[in-house]
């Protein structure tokens, strides 16, 4: 079985590229191909012929995307409509990746795999169009919507910084640290994630959209608070409101991924502990 890996240095790449090992998957990064490079990618994927094409080149600067909308479109967007034809020409099954944000978070119990999305940042309109190309494109793929990611740091220039590792950055660096206490949704364990996306395809799971994230939820003060109780972390934790902070996109107030098609997974307090001693033992 022949896997193809696209954004393979990402934080969420390299772990697929863990549980893949055995498939020795091919590993594209912005290095190897360009995802907006629509003819090579039409000429490479119609050479390589995947079986499995797991896509998780991405733009992921939420704020930056409000003065880079086209950039964030061409990548986030149009790119998934060229991937989608050729593993379609190719005859292979292609997993993409989005985001809670493209709902508009004013829902009281969360989003099913349903719900009508409604983005209200540029991020969020161009991540939507990636799932609308998806599904324009290709019969046989699998859209996995996900939250707050965190794990092993992307190795690659522009990858982003998960929420976990911007705390203990600013714990390190600052006498007191604020976080807002809303924005309600669900932390996700990239390894989680990894083994739950290799599940699906592993177990024939019918084509279309899952939602995947850790069990619970919080809003980031609560994360942050997890994240200094694992750690010992002494700094004062001061909680804030969302307008605390100027940033320029729209966040959703509660956007819980409701999962009602797969093995829910652990807890998000549980993948947290995991993570962070495995961060404790590598370092
Ligand atoms: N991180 C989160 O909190 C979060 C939340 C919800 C959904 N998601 C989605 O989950 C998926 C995985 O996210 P992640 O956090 O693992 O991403 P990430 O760490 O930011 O990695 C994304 C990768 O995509 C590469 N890339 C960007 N533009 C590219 C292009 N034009 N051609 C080829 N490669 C390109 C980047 O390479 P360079 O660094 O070299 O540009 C980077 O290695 C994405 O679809 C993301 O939108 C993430």
């Amino acid at each position: 079985m022949k896997v193809l890996i696209t954004g393979a240095l990402g934080m969420l790449g390299q772990q697929l590229a863990k549980v893949y090992k055995d498939q020795d998957p091919i590993l594209w990064d912005r290095e190897v191909i360009d995802i907006t490079d629509k003819d090579k990618v039409l000429t490479q994927i119609s050479k390589i012929k995947p079986d499995i094409v797991l896509n998780t080149a991405a733009y992921n600067d939420v704020d930056g995307a409000e003065n880079n909308e086209a950039l964030a479109m061409e990548i986030n967007g149009h790119a998934i409509g060229h991937l989608a034809k050729a593993v379609s020409t190719a005859g292979g099954i292609l997993v993409h990746y989005s985001t809670d944000y493209v709902f508009k978070g004013d829902s009281v119990e969360g989003y099913k795999e349903d719900g009508q999305p409604d983005p209200q940042s540029a991020y969020a309109r161009s991540k939507y169009l990636g799932e609308q190309e998806l599904v324009d494109n290709i019969q046989n793929y699998y859209l996995i919507r996900l939250s707050r990611l965190f794990g092993r740091p992307a190795k690659s220039k522009s990858g982003k910084k998960s929420f976990v590792e911007i705390i203990l950055d600013l714990a390190n660096n600052q006498d007191e640290v604020n976080v807002i206490d809303e924005e309600v949704s669900s932390p996700t364990y990239s390894v989680d994630l990894a083994l739950a996306t290799k599940a699906i395809i592993d177990q024939k799971k019918s084509f279309g959209i899952y939602h995947i994230s850790n069990n619970g939820s919080c809003t980031w003060f609560e994360f942050a608070k997890e994240i200094f109780s694992n750690y010992n972390i002494k700094v004062k934790l001061n909680p804030v409101p969302a307008d605390f902070f100027s940033r320029p996109a729209l966040r959703p107030k509660y956007s819980v991924l409701l999962n009602n098609k797969t093995e829910p997974l652990r807890s998000w307090q549980y993948a947290l502990k995991d993570y962070m001693s495995v961060k404790n033992h590598e370092i």
